[in-house]
């Protein structure tokens, strides 16, 4: 039996529901009523609490903002035809939260805490969870020091929030990639494999030269030779080549992505070949020009399942076929989909119920 936690609560009397647009929802800019907060001191998590949206006052100190002791989490809630309410695979989440507090030397937070925190938090604002196809309900938690110190040296208190937003698809349309040559997002030894918030801001600058170029998002590749495929901007990166599924390894460079997981198990499950292995820039472009290249996706929660259009690298740059086309890319978001929306039944466990 898992414990129930301690959370109290301060429900806001001034709700913005009725005035939100749930027509028009740009992602992660409209907050729900309330969020989750707690805080880490003298070895401890303490003060748990769910309290009205809102500015919160922290010392201009904190070593954080000086020194990117910060990582976060993404994942999402839906909302059933019958009412139910479903956060998706939380319990992967909440290991990862883990894995990147480590790798910062941040304190570990106990998974129940983790999913507890979220599915009360998900309670409290389930009005606010869209019921549109393609609409969700995305949860951050996130950590960051707290420490008033201006020394190089892990903080000793933390604060760890969650806040929720109701969204629609973060990708609106196909997109256009870059195949990076020169910047890099992460090197062996180094935090690829964390959600550190280091590592997002690292990639804005390439993202951006990408941009004036007129590329919707780049794919990594490895910071020793730039010969081998990595992520797709926030998403693993996925093929179908050949006829089979492939996708790059999630190692020491590589976010261990929940849908990427999601992706290749049901696939396992259909027979599909798959393989993670090293992915090299030359066979894919190769499989581009030669219409081998069946489909591209990046894999990810905000960005779900999102198509490759074209695929650019040194001046070089195909168009695949047409996303409505893709029988594998197609089918694993109707699957998935029907899945999290509890359309089809959720053998594997994967929902979590509120
Ligand atoms: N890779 C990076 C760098 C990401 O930010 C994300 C998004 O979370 C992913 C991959 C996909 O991971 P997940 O499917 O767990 O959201
Ligand atoms: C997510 O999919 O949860 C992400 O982390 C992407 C985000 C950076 C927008």
């Amino acid at each position: 039996m898992t414990e129930t936690l301690e959370i109290k609560i301060t429900k806001t009397s001034n709700s913005r529901l009725a005035q939100t647009d749930f027509e028009n929802l740009p992602f992660g800019q409209i907050f729900t009523d309330h969020m989750f907060v707690a805080d880490y001191a003298d070895g401890e998590w303490k003060n748990l609490e769910i309290i009205p949206y809102g500015d919160i006052l922290v010392s201009p100190a904190i070593s954080s903002l000086h020194y990117g002791q910060s990582f976060f989490e993404g994942l999402k809630a839906y909302r059933h035809a019958d009412g139910k309410i479903s956060i998706f695979r939380p319990d992967k989440n909440a290991a990862r939260f883990n894995k990147s507090a480590d790798r910062l030397c941040m304190p570990a937070l106990p998974e129940e805490t983790f999913i507890q925190s979220i599915a009360a938090l998900v309670d409290i604002d389930r009005d606010w969870i869209p019921s549109k196809p393609g609409y969700s309900l995305y949860l951050r938690p996130y950590m960051f020091a707290t420490d008033r110190y201006l020394g190089v040296a892990p903080s000793k208190s933390y604060k760890y929030m969650v806040l929720a937003c109701p969204v629609g698809a973060y990708f609106s349309k196909t997109l256009r990639v870059k195949i990076e040559d020169h910047y890099t997002r992460a090197a062996e030894g180094g935090m690829g494999y964390a959600k550190s918030s280091g590592n997002y801001g690292v990639s804005m600058y390439p993202a951006r030269k990408a941009a004036e170029e007129g590329f919707d998002q780049l794919i990594w590749t490895d910071a020793k030779e730039h010969k081998y495929i990595e992520e797709m901007g926030a998403a693993n990166a996925m093929f179908v080549l050949d006829g089979k599924l492939i996708t790059p390894i999630a190692g020491d460079t590589i976010l261990d992505g929940v849908t990427r997981n999601t992706v290749i198990t049901l696939a396992k499950e259909w027979g599909y070949p798959v393989e993670e292995r090293k992915v090299s820039v030359e066979e894919i472009m190769e499989g581009a020009k030669n219409g081998k290249l069946t489909d591209a996706f990046g894999a990810g929660t905000a960005a779900t399942i999102a198509s490759v259009g074209s695929i650019s690298h040194n001046g070089e740059e195909y168009t695949l076929i047409d996303p409505k086309d893709r029988e594998f890319s197609q089918r694993v978001l109707k699957t998935i989909d029907a899945i999290r929306y509890g359309n089809a039944p959720d053998t594997h466990g994967w929902n979590y119920i509120v």
